[in-house]
């Protein structure tokens, strides 16, 4: 970059230890009373000298050619050179060359720093640049090994908190240490090291023996130190994750009881519904047939002239009729004899066309012919019927739907059951804060049967055009052919 110097500036600027000179292509027209001084001449005497009068032959040039590239490229430059003083004779500098205007021409700065000084300010910077590393790696909260041949070779203040070991005491030791057993030291530092031969880093969880002999898992990421794969140095940090594994095997732990509890609960509700069902069609059904018979008898012995009872009766028997067709639509509805009798399909079959009738929706139902030939499990057929029917349920309630389209597929182990309708859509922000149960519980239905289950909408960036859509994939290795 070109810098504009007024010459008062730079003499202001230059007033310090540094030795400093303007140079018109190689001519000196400025120079400092420090360099001046450094080079055992006067300010005046400098000026208009050529600059390689004052530098070794054999740098010059190295110096030329460095002022050819910051000229011609507008890049700082920073060389060491041989210096030549009038007084003390040869000594080494570092040039550094800038490009600049001066007086209204371009020209190049030059700073000369003694070797000396530089490496004092470059030592002086190496340690700020050491407490920082220090600093940092300290207040790291994971432990960090420097390891070579398996010994350890540095480590930091976390080692403590982790394995018990003060840092001191793991220098020069073995990893051995850390491990339970020789077999398990070898075992796992074969594996370790084979795969850093393929790959800079590696991440494993491991189980480490702590100083007092207790168990800390921790995760922990080795780096190769450096490219080459047979360098045995690495570096790891190991962060505790005991607390963490404890709480994920108790959430596991909960899980599976919680999954055991809803499948207990499912089963016993189905029970319960079937019981009620049963009983519903077995003793009121029977009973409204008695009482309808019976009436349908006394209805033969009213008299011609008592027209008003005999209207009465027939009214009588009318309530009694759609009594016993509503008992049976909820008999039905709690526990489809069919899915017992005569399969999943034929109690799809059924259920869909009670829904169409009863909502007057254009209802479509595909399905794969493994349906017809598959023996389904109980827990399978009344799950998958079920999440069905909270499907349709849904609809009616919250779609404005005109069509639905049921399809059952099937493929390579796994049934697809999805049902999609062309209404509203799903207001995904709604179902995130609302507090129902329709949609986690056909979740619920699917994972007890290892499967998973999605609500959303056909057109995923617009919602009211294609309508909402329930899909489920449920694995079936389990189940076993009809024949
Ligand atoms: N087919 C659909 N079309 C449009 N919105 C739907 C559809 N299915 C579900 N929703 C939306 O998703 C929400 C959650 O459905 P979910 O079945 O969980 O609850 P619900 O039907 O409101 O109440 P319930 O707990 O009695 O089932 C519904 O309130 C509705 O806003
Ligand atoms: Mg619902």
């Amino acid at each position: 970059m070109v810098s504009y110097f007024e010459e008062k500036k730079l003499c202001e600027l230059t007033d310090n230890n540094l030795g400093t000179c303007v140079l018109e292509d190689k001519e000196i027209v400025f120079a400092n009373g420090v360099l001046a001084e450094r080079l055992g001449y006067s300010v005046s005497e400098l000026i208009h000298k050529e600059i390689g009068i004052f530098v070794h032959p054999q740098d010059r040039e190295r110096l030329y050619e460095a002022l050819q590239v910051v000229s011609s490229s507008a890049e700082s430059m920073f060389i060491p050179l041989r210096i030549l003083s009038k007084n003390s004779g040869i000594f080494c500098m570092a040039l550094t060359l800038n490009n600049l205007m001066f007086r209204g021409k371009p020209a190049t700065l030059v700073n000369f720093l003694d070797i000396e000084t530089l490496k004092e300010i470059q030592k002086e910077a190496e340690n700020e640049l050491f407490k920082l590393q220090k600093a940092i790696f300290e207040a790291i909260p994971h432990a960090i090994m420097g390891l070579e041949n398996r010994k350890v070779i540095f480590a930091n203040n976390a080692v403590y908190d982790i394995f018990g070991w003060h840092p001191e005491e793991l220098i020069g030791k073995s990893m051995r240490l850390l491990f339970h057993s020789d077999r398990e030291y070898e075992e796992e530092g074969k594996k370790f090291y084979s795969v850093l031969k393929k790959l800079k880093t590696h991440r494993i969880e491991f189980t480490y023996r702590r100083k007092d002999g207790t168990d800390v898992t921790c995760l922990t990421s080795v780096s190769r130190i450096g490219d080459d794969p047979d360098n045995m140095r690495i570096v790891a940090t190991h962060t505790d994750i005991t607390r963490m594994k404890k709480i994920q095997h108790e959430c596991d732990v909960l899980h599976d009881q919680l999954c055991m509890y809803t499948d207990h609960l499912h089963d016993m509700v189905e029970r319960e519904r079937s019981m009620i069902a049963q009983e519903m069609h077995d003793k009121i059904g029977q009973t409204l047939t008695i009482l309808k018979m019976n009436l349908f008898k006394l209805k033969k012995d009213i008299a011609p002239q008592e027209e008003d009872i005999r209207k009465r009766f027939e009214l009588t028997l009318s309530l009694v009729d759609s009594t016993i067709r509503s008992m049976r639509n909820l008999a039905a509805y709690l526990r489809p004899i069919l899915l017992d009798d005569l399969g999943l399909i034929a109690a799809v079959e059924w259920l869909l066309e009670e829904f169409q009738y009863a909502t007057g929706l254009d209802v479509e139902l595909n399905y794969h012919p493994i349906f017809k030939h598959v023996e389904f499990s109980k827990k399978f057929s009344t799950n998958l019927y079920r999440i069905l029917q909270e499907s349709l349920t849904n609809i009616v309630r919250h779609a404005n739907a005109t069509k639905v389209w049921v399809k059952m597929h099937y493929k390579r182990g796994t049934v697809m059951l999805t049902v999609r309708d062309n209404g509203c859509g799903i207001n995904t922000k709604k179902i995130d804060k609302s507090r129902t149960f329709g949609i986690i519980g056909m979740k619920e239905r699917a994972n007890l049967l290892g499967g998973k289950l999605w609500v959303r909408n056909w057109h995923a960036s617009a919602p009211g055009i294609g309508g909402a859509i329930v899909v489920a994939h449920i694995p079936i290795s389990k189940e076993k052919e009809r024949q």
